[in-house]
């Protein structure tokens, strides 16, 4: 969507504050021995007593209130019986509506005890998305956000997972403009109009160059299969650069 006036950019900023307070709070909440049933649990009660509803369960029909992908698993994983274990690194998407408005958030976590190598790709994770996010400015190109990253990406010794794109977000999960890339793409020539809205969730991994969907028609993969992370606001283009709808306050 973009943004034509202050109430719409208030009930954006209700929506981003909602999923990022879920997403904090089953951060916080993740410890060994526990389900990802069990964490999920945690975000749809949090979402319900908000007042919002899960985006993949109603755009998609999902199984989930939220994504929980774990080790192997890059995206859209399924809450289930899985038990975290120490070591373990989690990805937890949130995206939910609230009055017809949707927001989109996303982190990794690494559960104690955490290898240098995971401590450092999570923190350079979130890195490459500010890197992205720093692009974001009325008028200026689409394609700039995946350059930004790409070269960030090359110059830390990263490979970038390229058919997981950023999307346009708002009136629904996804929407336009879509398959914004967050790799080098020479052939977009598309800009950012004042007021889009959309994700910036870049996938930065230690070797992964795609995502394949396996058994469940849900869960993305990394292939070849490396430690990856992904972290995800939903932000807002104006002239004066990026409004960051997604941080908790
Ligand atoms: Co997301
Ligand atoms: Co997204």
């Amino acid at each position: 969507m973009t943004i034509s006036n202050e109430d719409e950019l208030e009930q954006l900023r209700e929506i981003g504050r909602i999923v990022a307070e879920v997403l904090q709070a089953m951060g916080a909440a993740l410890e060994p021995g526990m389900t990802t049933a069990e964490l999920d649990d945690i975000g749809r009660r949090l979402l319900d007593q908000a007042g919002a509803h899960s985006a993949p369960e109603v755009c998609y029909g999902f199984p989930g209130a939220t994504c929980i992908s774990v080790n192997e698993e890059i995206a859209h994983g399924v809450p289930g019986g899985r038990r975290i274990q120490a070591g373990d690194l989690v990805n937890i998407d949130v995206s939910a509506e609230k009055d017809g408005i949707f927001a989109d958030t996303g982190a990794s976590f690494a559960v104690p005890p955490v290898s240098p190598v995971i401590e450092r790709l999570c923190r350079d994770g979130r890195r490459a998305m500010w890197t992205g996010l720093r692009q974001v400015k009325s008028e200026e190109p689409l394609a700039s956000i995946g350059f930004a990253i790409g070269k960030f990406a090359r110059k830390h010794g990263y490979s970038l997972v390229r058919n997981l794109a950023s999307h346009g977000v708002g009136r629904s999960l996804h929407e336009e403009p879509k398959e914004i890339a967050t790799w080098p793409d020479r052939h977009d020539r598309r800009k950012m109009n004042d007021g889009l809205v959309f994700t910036i969730e870049p996938f930065l991994s230690l070797g992964a160059e795609w995502a394949n969907t396996k058994h469940d028609r849900w869960t993305l993969f990394s292939q070849p299969c490396a430690p990856t992370v992904q972290y995800e606001h939903t932000v807002v283009a104006t002239r004066r650069g990026p409004l960051v709808m997604t941080q908790v306050q």
